[in-house]
């Protein structure tokens, strides 16, 4: 209903881009917080659940900082030989699941373009939101993007997850191989922290630690 109301207002001239963006912001955040979910959207918590009320907070707008800044929405593999920068920090998926699967509910609202769902989680097909660092040869799509990068420094987050975990879990790209494609860039260094892992509930690992890898790029 209030996704509807946003639309109308934009629609009607009620509200420009802008603020239309700063709305929907603000609602999505809002769900997010009471969402009877484990924090994605795969399936839901079928006991039941303590009602929350949805709270829509203003985002902290400040039209002052960056203004600089722009922001892409578009595949990394596509915009890379578009641009140059000082530093690229890549954040890529980790595993199996796909992002577009995983989080449909906001990716619906944000759309707003009310799609076929199916199933009990009422999902819509993603097919075309498929990103190619969740598939097996995620390793071709990271080769691929560090070789167009015009860039002076890499960083790259990725955990250790390896072969460690639940099947869904384990990370895409051994780290010989992602070894590989940052060491013909440049000369690497790797800091490691102990974090916190994501899981679903289905078991528990220690362990797991957040890598950023630095890579100081061949002139
Ligand atoms: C680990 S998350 C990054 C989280 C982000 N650093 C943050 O703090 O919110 C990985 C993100 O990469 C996006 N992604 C996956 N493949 C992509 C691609 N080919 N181009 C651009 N983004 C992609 C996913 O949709 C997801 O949002």
């Amino acid at each position: 209903m209030i996704r509807e109301k946003i639309k109308e207002w934009f629609v009607s001239g009620i509200v420009n881009r802008k603020e239309k963006n700063i709305l929907l912001t603000s609602l999505i955040y809002s769900i997010d917080k009471i969402a009877n979910t484990v924090g994605h959207y795969d399936a839901y918590i079928k006991k039941e659940i303590k009602e929350k009320d949805l709270i829509l907070k203003m985002p902290k707008i400040d039209n002052e900082k960056n203004i600089n800044n722009e922001i892409y929405n578009m595949d990394a593999n596509v915009l890379i030989r578009e641009i140059e920068c000082d530093i690229l920090y890549i954040d890529p998926p980790y595993n199996s699941r796909q992002y577009a699967n995983m989080y449909h509910v906001l990716e619906n609202l944000a759309l707003w373009q009310k799609p076929e769902v199916k199933g009990i989680a009422r999902k819509f097909d993603t097919t075309h939101l498929k990103s190619g660092y969740n598939q097996k040869n995620a390793i071709d799509f990271f080769n691929d993007l560090i070789e167009n990068a015009q860039t002076k420094y890499v960083l790259l987050s990725y955990n250790n997850m390896g072969n460690k975990g639940h099947s869904r879990s384990n990370a895409r790209m051994s780290d010989e191989d992602i070894l590989k494609v940052l060491n013909k860039k440049g000369k690497v260094e790797i800091f490691e922290k102990e974090y916190k892992e994501f899981t679903t509930g289905k078991r528990k690992r220690g362990e797991n630690k957040e890598r950023v890898f630095f890579v100081e790029v061949n002139n």
